[in-house]
Formats: structure tokens, sequence, C-alpha cells
């Protein structure tokens, strides 16, 4: 867990100064997002050209995922002063596509119960809490309070439930007279609501964690909440506190079958180090979640895949995840200046089952191939006698795909002028993985940032192994089978990629290889 030691923040000078530029000819909707635009020009470097960052300042979980009217909202823990961390509040983003943000205004700020903490947003189609007029629906956000006096003090009960509303799509939102909804009674981490409406019992349901284990609460209104069960003393990793749970049913993917889905942070704890997200697959019966699951299992084996959580109301079923690309280990000393992390790709979780059980894949949205737009470089196979070796201009916008024997071993390697490379390698004859950004750029702002080779077992799943990388200016995700396993990293290097190696067994070929650009989603028209 964080040190919440921080300044305070002096909220409305914020508000001024980004967003105070108008331009008469315009709305004021217009004009506040066009100046949150205008503070950057998105070409920093470091800075990701088709990943979510904020346009200045510090970012961490994505908040509040919620689709409504169109319109998909990014929600985050935002600290609008300084690269580093501070007193919370919700920035916000907005996408039609799932492609292009638009950047908004900040959405809600700390008051007298505390800083804004992590949570959720649930669009009120039955207006069960009464907050909408007529036929215009609320969206209601859930969020933790965290009282840093109460902190302070030596207490244990600072972290309280809130809600908030918003009557005009997300545009502006107004604080329930009532909060906090949900109070403490001394549980020191108690926080990050995710609520959806859960169709089979027509009640709210919030998960919540607490220190070591999921809490679930229900509600006919979203205002009064009643405790049903907890999950997860003796399950699962423990490594560090749990954070930002998710609960979500999913049909298998081979079948007709429909399992429920608990996700969950932890941090510190994750199999290559710091944060790092669990998940577990089970029943749940509107009361309590139960699962048969022994072995833990792991989202994302890459260091910088933390907080996730998806989407709800998204109109085509689909499960869609976003997490924040970075690391509790570093977060706030990674070497980028006006501002810091990135988010995931928008990636849809599905779930399978084999002779291993149950697991989940998680793998970018289909969206994201509209904007890798180049052409396909190497459509037949190609031979491995020797290394396949080639020069680009640039490999840090890029996307790469290729078939491969599941068997064998290969080496993929991106490097540039300045002698610093990231390297995959797919180890068949082992079945592991093993990801290596000891030597990617830059790496010693923190110790375990480039302090080993990390790795995840692999397991086939056909007789050829898909390989898809994606990589941005500084970030790297690799992606096997489908998403089955996924390793997901930030990287700095001084200079883009431009060399691009491939090595494998000497009697072997790539097949399908095919290297795309990938375009930028900033200051570009859609
Ligand atoms: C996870 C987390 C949450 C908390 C938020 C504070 O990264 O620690 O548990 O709500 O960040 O910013």
């Amino acid at each position: 867990m964080m040190n919440y030691g921080i300044k305070i923040v002096t909220t409305a000078l914020i508000l001024m100064g980004v967003f105070s530029c108008k331009n008469e000819n315009e709305s004021n909707k217009e004009v506040s997002s066009e100046s949150a635009r205008s503070i950057t020009a998105y070409d920093e470097p470091f800075r990701p050209q088709f990943h979510f960052s904020p346009p200045e300042k510090w970012m961490n979980d994505p908040n509040g995922l919620v689709y409504h009217q169109g319109v998909y909202h990014l929600f985050y823990q935002y600290y609008p002063e300084d690269i580093v961390w501070g007193p919370m509040h919700w920035g916000h983003a907005t996408s039609t596509d799932m492609i292009h943000w638009e950047n908004k205004p900040i959405a809600l700020y700390p008051d007298e119960h505390g800083l804004i903490f992590s949570g959720s947003a649930v669009v009120d189609k039955n207006n069960t809490s009464g907050f909408g007029t007529g036929d215009n629906l609320p969206l209601v956000a859930v969020f933790t309070y965290h009282l840093m006096e109460g902190e302070k003090a030596g207490r244990k009960d600072f972290q309280t439930q809130g809600i908030a509303y918003s009557l005009d799509n997300g545009e502006s939102w107004t604080k329930y007279k009532g909060n906090p909804v949900i109070g403490n009674e001394g549980i020191k981490d108690f926080r990050d609501p995710k609520v959806f409406w859960h169709e089979e019992s027509s009640k709210w349901i919030m998960a919540l964690v607490a220190g070591d284990h999921a809490k679930f609460y229900s509600s006919d209104n979203l205002k009064e909440w009643d405790l049903l069960s907890e999950f997860g003393k003796d399950k699962g990793a423990h490594g560090g506190v749990w954070e930002c749970p998710d609960l979500f049913k999913l049909k298998v993917d081979e079948s007709e079958e429909e399992k429920w889905v608990l996700l969950i942070s932890i941090n510190p704890g994750a199999p290559n180090g710091g944060s790092g997200t669990q998940y577990f697959v089970g029943d749940f019966n509107g009361t309590t979640f139960t699962t048969d699951q022994e072995q833990t299992k792991w989202l994302d084996y890459g260091m910088d895949n933390y907080a996730g959580v998806t989407y709800n109301n998204v109109p085509d079923g689909r499960r869609i995840f976003i997490g924040w690309m970075s690391n509790w280990n570093y977060a706030r000393d990674t070497p980028t200046k006006a501002w810091r992390s990135s988010m995931t790709l928008p990636r849809t979780l599905t779930l399978h089952k084999s002779d291993e059980g149950y697991y989940l894949k998680n793998f970018p949205l289909s969206e994201f191939d509209r904007i890798s737009k180049g052409k396909v470089l190497f459509p037949k196979p190609v031979a491995l006698d020797e290394p396949f070796q080639r020069e680009f201009e640039n490999l840090n916008r890029t996307e790469l795909k290729f078939l491969a024997d599941p068997n064998e071993n290969y080496a993929i390697t991106y490097s540039n002028s300045e002698g610093e490379q990231l390297c995959f390698q797919l180890l068949g004859e082992s079945s592991e993985l093993l990801l290596d950004r000891t030597r990617s750029g830059i790496v010693d702002f923190e110790d375990s940032f480039g302090g080993a080779i990390q790795k995840q077992p692999y397991s086939p799943e056909g007789d050829k192994i898909r390989v898809r990388i994606i990589m941005d200016a500084s970030s790297v995700e690799v992606f096997i089978d489908g998403g089955k396993h996924v390793f997901t990293n930030q990287i700095f290097p001084t200079k883009p990629y431009t060399k691009l190696e491939i090595s494998g067994p000497a009697d072997g070929s790539l097949e399908y290889l095919m290297l795309r650009e990938v375009n930028s989603i900033w200051n570009t028209k859609k």
C-alpha cells in the first residue's frame, strides 16, 4: 500500500487555470474539453500515442467505467497538481469508439468526507435512487472517501463509501447529501466499491475490499446497503492488501455454461513483483461467492497491469476491461515529466475451460484494428535458417503478429542505436515465456523495474502459437494465443527501437508475419 502523505489541493485554482479559456463562438461544454486538450500536444518524450494518458499530472486506477447514451466514460484517480500521488479526484475522459479519447473537466473533487478514491458508476435505469427526473435517468458514481485527518490521527475508520449522481451524462456531478452511504466500523483498508445491477435478485450488488478479503453488499436504491457475505480470507494470493474488486458473470466460450468471475488486485504479491491482478472463477447466488478453485490465477504476468476493472452497461454484452499500466513499486519514479502513467488498451475478457480448469483471456478490443493501419509487410512464411532481421524507422508505434511452433524456442528482440533492447522469449521446450526489459532503456529509477527477467508458465492452446506484440512509446503488451498469456509492461527507451530481430529453430519458419504501424489517436480526426 502506498503512503498517503500529501499536501492539500486548491481545486478551484486548478479548475480556473486549466479550463477557463473561453471562445465566444463555442458552447461552454466544447470550450472546456477543447482547453483540456490544448494543455498538451501529446508529443512529449515517452508520451503514449494510442493509449490513454491524462493531459498532464498524476493518474492511477481507472474508475467509474460505464457506457451511457453512446458514450464510454473513463474516470480515473487523478491528482491535478503534481506528477506524484496526492489528494485524489476523479479525472474524466470519454470515448465513442473505444479508440479516441476526449479529455473532460475533473468530475469529482475531495470534500469534507475526504479524498475521492476508486469506485464504479452505474446507469440507474429504474431510477431506484430517485436522483433522476422524469425520463432523465441518473448516472450514479459509487466511490471511497479517504479522510486524511482520520488516517493521520491513527484511527482505522477513515475510509467510507459515498455516492454522487449526474443528470447530464457525466458532464456535472452532485454529491449525495446523505454521504457516506456505508460507514466504517474500524477496518483500515475498506474501499474500491464495484456496483452492478443483479438481474436475478433485482438488486444492486456491491463488491468491496476489506484488507485481506472481499465483502458483498446489496441495495434497492444505492443509498442503503446491507452486508451479505465475505469471501477470500483463506483463498488466493495474500502477499499484500486486496484492492479494486470486480464481480461479473461470463459465459464459457466453448459451451453454454455461465460462471461468475471475481477480479482482485493485490499489492504487493504479484508473480513478477509488486502490484498485480488475480482472479477467481466460481458462482454467485445473489448472496455469496463460492469457488472450487485451488490454484492462484493471474490475469497478466507483466508488471504493469494493475487495478483493472470492467465496464458496466456495455450495449453488445462484451466484458470490457481497462487496467492502470503501472506498478506501485515505481509508479511515482518513472521518467516522464508532464504526466505520469497511462492505461492498458481496452481489452475484452472471455472465459474458457480446458483440462486446466477455467481461465480468462484478455485481448485488445477489435476496434483497435482500425488504427493498426499499415501494410502487412511479410505475408509469406519467413524461413529462420538465418535470424529474421530488419530495420525500421520507429518500432514504438507498431503491432507485430506471427504464428510459430509451440514446441520450439524463439526470441524476439527490439533494439535501438543506443544498444537498448527489449527481448521476449518463447521457450516451447521448457513451457515458459520470458520478458526481459533489464536493458530496455531507462531502468535505473527503481530496483525492481529492470531488476529481473519476468517469467510465466506457458501451456499451448493449439498446434500453432499465436504471437501478438503491441508496442507504444513507453509500453509493450504481449498477447499469446488470443490473450491466454499476457505480459503488460512499461518501457522507457531513450530513442525509439528501430531494429527487429526474430530467431528460432533453423529448420522452422514464421507464418503470417505481419508488422503494422499504429496511428496516433491524439490530435487526429477520427
Ligand atoms: C489502488 C488504490 C486503491 C485506492 C486508490 C487510491 O491502486 O490503492 O485501492 O482506492 O489506489 O488512489
